[in-house]
């Protein structure tokens, strides 16, 4: 059975305080959580030192990272090196998310380099994809999410691909309030497993988690999750509120 994971990308907000509080607020929480999902949060790159500690004793959080370079060690003023989230015990590492590949031009083979990196430091990639609004309306959406796969993760071997986490997150549901309907987004997760399979063999397809991420929250999660492909969800701004993320959780 693939697992089930809700991951929570804060991206830049909440400054110390809040984001500990939050934290806190989780871990004192832990019966309402489906215990059942993989409970991940990606803070902000500074807090992930301290909160590695808060989460040692509570290791159904899991703690993932924004962001990575792909080399271990060295003159890269301002990177994150997957040895060094190694170190903290990080499990997860997003890849591709829309606003890196938009707002600092991370391309296709920078990303595949990074996810490489990762597993070579047993740090599961959440590799994301997504289409613009434009490319939505033009219809051809379709080849355009598979390309975005196809020329940075499925460019890697087999067993590395067994080990990511592929999240399908269309730009123009991120922070809009307007998420894919269930069809949507299972038609695009649907032919993501396909290619797995054709790529990769059906034990690998069907092991591969696939997440929704955009606009999603409690209210649309169960409808989400319910689908067949969709095996949890890429939370941004309900994420930031520990009842709504708790919610979603509980949504499969
Ligand atoms: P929202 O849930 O705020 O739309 O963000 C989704 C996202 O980008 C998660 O990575």
């Amino acid at each position: 059975m693939r697992k089930k994971i809700v991951a929570g990308n804060w991206k830049m907000n909440l400054d110390y305080t809040q984001a500990k509080n939050l934290l806190q607020d989780l871990i004192q929480n832990k019966d309402k959580f489906n215990a059942d999902a993989e409970i991940v949060i990606c803070p902000s790159a500074p807090y992930l030192g301290v909160f590695a500690e808060l989460v040692a004793a509570h290791d159904w959080i899991k703690l993932g990272s924004q962001n990575a370079y792909f080399i271990d060690s060295g003159a890269f003023t301002g990177e994150i090196s997957p040895v060094q989230l190694k170190s903290l015990n990080i499990k997860y590492c997003l890849v591709g998310h829309s606003e890196r590949r938009d707002n600092f031009n991370e391309d296709y083979n920078l990303l595949a380099k990074k996810v490489k990196a990762l597993i070579n430091h047993d740090i599961t990639p959440i590799f994301c994809c997504g289409e613009q609004l434009q490319v939505r309306s033009s219809n051809v959406y379709r080849e355009f999410v598979m390309k975005q796969l196809e020329d940075s993760l499925f460019s890697l071997p087999a067993p590395d691909v067994a080990k990511c986490v592929i999240a399908y997150e269309p730009i123009w549901a991120i922070g809009t309030g307007q998420t894919a309907s269930s069809e949507q987004a299972q038609e695009i997760h649907g032919l993501i497993r396909a290619r797995l399979e054709a790529n990769f063999g059906e034990k690998i397809a069907n092991s591969v988690p696939i997440l929704y991420g955009g606009s999603c929250k409690p209210d649309n999660a169960k409808e989400l999750f319910s689908q067949k492909d969709i095996d949890g969800g890429l939370i941004g701004g309900a994420s930031l509120v520990g009842a709504d993320f708790c919610d979603i959780s509980n949504s499969f």
